[in-house]
């Protein structure tokens, strides 16, 4: 067992239940997460990780269920199975926030609109910090807020969540999530709202955290060119299967599937110039109540076989991290 792993998704299903039709959500997803190391999640809308992040935290929206696999959690002496806590429990809590800090795609789901922001920045502190005074919380916060590039951070602490803008809000949200050092800091598109320098400033907090306190990132975003700047690893999601992952020099200079390079030719690479031909993938992803019966990516994919149109590829090993499912990988490889 490789001693930096701190987080180890196994197998992991989760479906949803809505007006008698089952969405399997997302299907034998795994990859790991270790200390120092960003994972980047990447993929469409609707392929699956947000579930992902919230079964981490069995935070799962109603009428959803784990169907199988494991979420191992390697922070503690003992190694927790968070698939089997009991989702209301102490001990998730424990670790919710204080071990594994999580930034929402939307945040006021993290924000709690009757408490000033400042005041829950410094619940959060007081809850993970037995010795911390409450004056000495509230102070943390100013800093921390300001930390995120927040004005005037020792008026603005004592405002509602509803009195900050949308990126406001976003940055409060990364402050409280920053505020306990988290061991695993699991990023929900942290930035789609933000405008690029803050977006950076961000990028730059989330790195400081991994270096300066070995702490794991898990960032999920559609943006290739993020991955291209922070990942160490690369988990690519197509709905709700992990297609390919590894680290990031093998995914995106040997991509093995046809998706991630679909996805790589329909972003724009720096100082390729203006003539570089830029294709977007062709068709659109599925109804996941109208699944194709093969492969998930098999109908907007130019390398389909009939083989393709049976059954989903199991995960196949190419070398070092790198990982497949595709019929055809071997023909992608060859095209590079
Ligand atoms: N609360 C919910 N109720 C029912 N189905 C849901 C719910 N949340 C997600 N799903 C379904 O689960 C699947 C995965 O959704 P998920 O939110 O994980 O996608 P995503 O990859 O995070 O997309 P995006 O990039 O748009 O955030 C989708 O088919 C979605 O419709
Ligand atoms: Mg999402």
């Amino acid at each position: 067992m490789n001693q930096d792993i701190i987080l180890e998704v196994k197998d992991l299903s989760v479906s949803f239940y809505t007006d008698n039709r089952k969405n399997n959500a997302i299907r034998n997803v795994s990859f790991v997460a270790q200390r120092g190391k960003t994972l980047c999640i990447v993929g469409e809308s609707g392929c699956g990780k947000s579930v992902s992040a919230s079964a981490i935290l069995r935070l799962l929206p109603e009428l959803s269920r784990i169907e199988n696999g494991e979420i191992k959690y390697y922070g503690r002496e003992e190694p927790i199975n968070i698939e089997k806590v009991d989702p209301d429990g102490d001990l998730i809590r424990e670790i919710r926030g204080g071990e594994i800090a999580m930034i929402f795609q939307d945040p006021m789901t993290a924000l709690n609109p009757v408490y000033t922001v400042g005041y829950q920045i410094s619940e959060m502190l007081l809850e993970h910090n037995k010795d911390m005074k409450k004056d000495e919380a509230m102070k943390k916060s100013v800093e921390l807020l300001s930390a995120m590039g927040i004005p005037q951070a020792d008026q603005r602490v004592n405002e509602y969540p509803h009195q900050f803008s949308g990126g406001m809000r976003q940055r409060a949200m990364i402050a409280m999530a920053m505020s306990c050092n988290p061991k695993i800091l699991l990023a929900d598109e942290p930035t789609t709202a933000l405008d690029v320098t803050v977006q950076a400033q961000i990028f730059e907090l989330m790195d400081n955290l991994k270096k300066d306190y070995d702490a794991a990132i898990v960032l999920i975003t559609h943006d290739m060119g993020v991955v291209t700047e922070l990942a160490d690893n690369v988990s690519v999601m197509y709905m709700g299967y992990v297609v390919e992952d590894g680290t990031v020099d093998e995914v995106l200079r040997t991509p093995a599937h046809p998706y991630t390079k679909a996805l790589l030719a329909s972003i724009p690479i720096l100082g390729r110039g203006r003539n570089q031909k830029i294709e977007p993938i062709r068709g659109s992803t599925p109804d996941p109540f109208n699944r194709p019966p093969g492969c998930q990516f098999e109908p907007r994919c130019d390398y389909a076989t009939e083989k393709c149109r049976e059954a989903m590829p199991e995960r196949e090993f190419i070398s070092g991290e790198h990982n497949v499912r595709c019929y055809c990988y071997k023909e992608v490889l060859k095209d590079e």
